[in-house]
């Protein structure tokens, strides 16, 4: 694992996250409706995950709609004003287009006309691999500010026929801006990294891309659609979750004790649960929204994070830790003091 901090240069000043967001598409599907449609339960879906219902998003509604109705409200709540943003980041997996980027959509949408605007693939990781990027960006003084977004339309990626995957996944998007802390009103304490390419094959949508094109010839047996090892993630997740988040415990000069609150990838409750037993953190402090959005992939921490901060769960001065994982195989953690 890669330590962040250790490429810092004397010049980087702290960063703080100065509002959050997040959108929800309207349309909600739940485990009963999915009974109608694949051989499954609610029965099954509730106790081996933890999932109740998932939001859809709307025909003609895109990933990058739902990534600027969450940046949007970030904005409002930091007091920028979209015409200054100066760095936007989506994290997403499902874009709108294979290019350009679904920044670019965002940059438009917003009406971020100074902006610089580019997407990173980090999977469920990738809102934390974003925050990284704008930690490094802000505190160098590069840009003044930045919007950072997790956007997912996995909904879109999903073959709703497959019963393995399809009743895992939703649509969403959560933001953060990023601005540089001044007079210690929060900052980003710790960060850590991670990547196993080696395990690539055990997440991914293998088809749609330069390795599997879909043609007009092969369109009836081939698909973009999620394919994944789910036992063997299971695995995965619970070990790189846990230890990136001793590592950025540590990294801050801090014990699980000091983290009022924990805000895990959204994927699965045991593999939460398996995460808490093993980082000795009180379950009362770990925030958990699975039951209403299933695993919305890169959207999943930062929409938390917002549901967090907006319903009084974290207060100035908090030490929170975001952690997160995902396909690649990615892994990602953050202490943040608020
Ligand atoms: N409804 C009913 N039965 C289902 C089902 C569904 N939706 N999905 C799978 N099953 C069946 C399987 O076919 C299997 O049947 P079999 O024993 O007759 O073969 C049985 O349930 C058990 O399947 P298994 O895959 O062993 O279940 P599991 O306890 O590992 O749970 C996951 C499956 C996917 C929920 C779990 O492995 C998981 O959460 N993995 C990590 C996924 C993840 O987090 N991915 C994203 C990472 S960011």
């Amino acid at each position: 694992m890669t330590d962040p901090t250790a490429l810092s240069t004397p010049a980087l000043l702290p960063v703080k996250i100065a509002g959050t967001g997040s959108y929800l598409p309207e349309r909600v599907l739940t485990n009963h409706d999915l009974e109608a449609t694949v051989d499954t339960s609610d029965e099954w879906i509730t106790s081996r995950t933890g999932i109740k219902e998932r939001h859809i998003a709307a025909e003609g509604e895109h990933t990058s709609h739902l990534a600027s109705n969450a940046a949007r409200a970030a904005l409002e709540q930091a007091g920028v004003d979209p015409a200054e943003v100066e760095l936007i980041i989506v994290a997403t997996i499902t874009p709108d287009t294979l290019t350009p980027a679904t920044a670019c959509y965002v940059q438009q949408q917003l009406g971020s006309l100074k902006a610089i605007a580019f997407d990173i693939s980090a999977a469920c990781s990738g809102f934390l691999y974003a925050l990284e990027h704008a930690k490094h960006c802000v505190g160098a003084g590069a840009f003044k500010n930045a919007v950072i977004v997790g956007a997912e339309k996995l909904s879109a990626f999903v073959d709703w026929n497959d019963r393995n995957t399809c009743v895992l996944f939703g649509d969403g998007a959560g933001a953060a801006v990023i601005l540089p802390s001044t007079n210690g009103d929060g900052k980003i304490l710790s960060s850590q990294l991670g990547t196993d390419g080696a395990q690539a094959e055990l997440l991914n949508i293998p088809c749609g891309g330069s390795a599997c094109p879909i043609t007009p010839e092969n369109a009836k047996e081939k698909s973009a659609v999620l394919a994944m090892q789910g036992r063997e993630v299971f695995k995965h997740a619970v070990n790189a979750m846990k230890q990136a988040s001793v590592e950025a415990i540590e990294a801050a000069g801090l014990t699980p004790g000091d983290i009022k609150l924990l805000i895990p990838h959204q994927a699965n409750l045991r593999i939460i649960d398996a995460i808490v037993e093993r980082l000795e953190i009180n379950r009362d402090d770990v925030f958990i929204n699975l039951d209403k959005y299933g695993n919305t992939s890169a959207a999943a921490v930062a929409i938390a994070l917002d549901e967090a901060h907006r319903s009084g769960r974290i207060n100035r001065g908090d030490k929170i830790l975001l952690v997160a994982f995902g396909a690649g195989l990615t892994w990602a953690s953050a202490v943040i003091e608020w």
